[in-house]
């Protein structure tokens, strides 16, 4: 079957994490996709020392991407929510199908890109927009499709709540670890989105609107972050047999749905209150699973590709191969991968 063709536009954390494992795990994700995916350009300003491009076309101007004719699917890591809406509307009007990790795009203009996206008849798939590798996006859509949810919570920034295990296990000044933070490509550009709330507000109502069936409503989100916290708020907390954790909580309620991020006092003993550094956790209530959590890396280069590259090979997965053909939906490893009578591992 041909390959399904991809380009990608941004070589920052995500962009180079993406391009590196596309590289390394290529025989893998083309044999649980059917097909192979093929990088037929890359839109970047700049290059980026953590990955090697100079196998692929690099534009430096990205919208060559979204009018390349070759592209199936634009995947776009570039962030912010001017040249990001820009570019992923011109894809759109392309024809193109859409990746993003771009979660205050989706919070803030995600109603105008889905329209766009239904008369077009494209799809726009934004897993690692919330909770990095968290697989919670398909969670809510797919595993749990049969509940009415009653509610969410969660850790869902990587960087305030490595801050906070920070400053409580190892007594760190908070400005030093956010530096930290930055360094290792947790952050935001702005990382004033990681500290204040901002971003975990634009990742809740991601969630709220999936798990409600409400309008993302970014603005309607009480919002407030780590940045007031002190080292000795932390103390007195553990003192008390508590963490301090920022959450994001959606309930449901007779007025109609709570929405709210900001720090919270969690019993040491609770599950959530021991996600500690990078790591993000969503808890899940439906009314007919019950409770269900979902944990992992919450940011970084690798984490958040996976679920970029999950993406892909989901819309992948519903592209023709051949005229009329597409390739049986099922996850499992193409046959060709397998030789008689050994298991491919
Ligand atoms: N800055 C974000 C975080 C990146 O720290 O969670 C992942 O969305």
């Amino acid at each position: 079957p041909k390959a399904v063709k991809i380009g990608i536009c941004g070589l920052g954390t995500v962009g180079s994490g993406t391009v590196n494992v596309l590289q390394r795990n290529a025989e893998v994700i083309a044999a649980r996709c059917g097909r192979e995916i093929e990088i037929v350009q890359v839109g970047a300003r700049r290059d980026n020392p953590a990955c090697d491009t100079s196998a692929y076309n690099v534009s430096r101007e990205i919208f060559d991407v979204a009018t390349n004719p070759e592209v199936d699917i634009l995947v776009e890591l570039i962030g912010g929510t001017t040249v990001a809406r820009e570019l992923i509307l011109a894809a759109i009007e392309n024809g193109k199908h859409i990746v993003t990790a771009n979660k205050a795009l989706i919070a803030e203009f995600g109603t105008e890109i889905f329209e766009a996206a239904a008369r077009k008849g494209v799809t726009v798939a934004f897993e690692a927009a919330v909770a990095g590798g968290i697989p919670v996006i398909k969670a809510l859509r797919e595993g749990l499709s049969a509940n009415q949810v009653e509610w969410l919570a969660g850790i869902i920034n990587g960087t305030g709540n490595f801050i906070l295990t920070e400053m409580w296990e190892k007594g760190r000044d908070f400005g030093e670890v956010l530096k930290e933070a930055q360094a290792l490509g947790y952050a935001e550009a702005d990382p004033t989105f990681d500290v204040e709330g901002i971003d975990a507000a634009h990742k809740l109502v991601i969630l709220a609107s999936l798990a409600f069936g409400i309008p993302l409503s970014f603005d309607k989100v009480y919002t407030e972050g780590i940045s007031r916290i002190e080292t000795t708020d932390i103390q007195y907390a553990a003192e008390l047999g508590y963490r301090i954790k920022h959450l994001g909580v959606a309930r449901r309620r007779n007025e109609g749905i709570e929405l709210r991020v900001h720090p919270t006092l969690i019993p040491e003993k609770r599950l959530i209150a021991n996600v500690n550094g990078v790591m993000n956790a969503v808890l899940v209530k439906g009314d007919a699973v019950g409770p269900t959590l979902y944990y992992g890396a919450g940011a970084g280069a690798e984490a958040t590709a996976s679920a970029v590259i999950a993406d892909i090979v989901d819309i992948a997965r519903t592209l023709e191969v051949l005229p009329g053909q597409r390739v049986a939906p099922s996850g499992f490893f193409s046959d060709s991968h397998c030789s008689s009578g050994v298991l491919p591992v």
